[in-house]
């Protein structure tokens, strides 16, 4: 397997001390993974940077769960991918919560993954389903839609630095984990469509992560819930270690 890569989605959690007792805590128990697994955290924006600074120096990398597109002007509230250049390594775009509470589309998600590569971020792209698109069999029409308007006008020599992470929408937060066969096959059909790093995303824990990860087209995870204690995270790492180590 590519080495994987595991990303904590803090989403709108933690105040900034506890963000920082977590970041300290996770780059102690990560040290013996560093060389075989790439774990990256995205805490909200307002601590991004007091938890870089507290990670410098070791492979633990940050990412931005969200930025906009231009680099700055009249935009209240909204970061830039232009604040975030060369000191922050990632940025997540897409995640379903954008898309549906805050009605992001396809078009602006374009406009961001070009923003986001043009300051040199390492973007991870969330597509995925809907249950009631999922249940309609029509899983591999919208992944190949919103991935299309997504990467459209970005030149391959940039599209190394992207990533996909497949997102189930009905597997997010519900404690319902797409199988690993539902995996594969997703990410199977991504990979036929673009040649990236794909995670899963959707319901990831330690108990499940080795049968998730153990896919052969699964090269990492996206975690919400499990990110939110850094014991859970820490262990779906060193899952991921221990399986690129064998
Ligand atoms: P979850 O969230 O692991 O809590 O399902 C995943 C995500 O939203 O990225």
């Amino acid at each position: 397997m590519r080495k994987p890569l595991i990303a904590g989605n803090w989403k709108m959690h933690f105040t900034v001390p506890e963000g920082l007792e977590y970041a300290l805590q996770l780059r102690r128990d990560l040290e013996p993974y560093s060389a075989v697994v790439d774990a990256v955290i995205l805490p909200p924006a307002v601590m991004l940077w007091e938890i870089a600074n507290a990670l410098r120096g070791c492979a633990i990398e940050v990412g931005a769960q969200n930025a906009g597109w231009e680099d700055q002007g009249p935009f209240t509230g909204e970061i830039s991918p232009k604040m975030l250049a060369g000191w922050c390594h990632y940025l997540l775009i897409g995640h379903s919560e954008r898309r549906q509470l805050f009605n992001e589309t396809d078009e602006e998600l374009n406009r961001k993954l070009h923003a986001g590569l043009r300051h040199r971020l390492k973007v991870i792209l969330a597509v995925g389903e809907t249950l009631e698109e999922y249940e309609a069999g029509r899983t591999a029409e919208v992944i190949t839609r919103q991935l299309n308007a997504a990467v459209y006008g970005v030149e391959l020599r940039q599209a190394t630095e992207l990533s996909v992470a497949y997102e189930p929408v009905w597997a997010i937060g519900t404690g319902k984990t797409a199988t690993p066969e539902i995996a594969q096959e997703a990410h199977a059909f991504i990979k036929s469509l673009l040649d990236a790093p794909v995670l899963y995303g959707g319901s990831v824990k330690p108990e499940n992560a080795e049968e998730l990860l153990a896919q052969p087209d699964v090269d990492g995870a996206l975690v919400g819930g499990a990110s939110l204690e850094v014991e859970s995270f820490a262990a779906i790492c060193e899952t991921a270690a221990r399986l690129s180590r064998s």
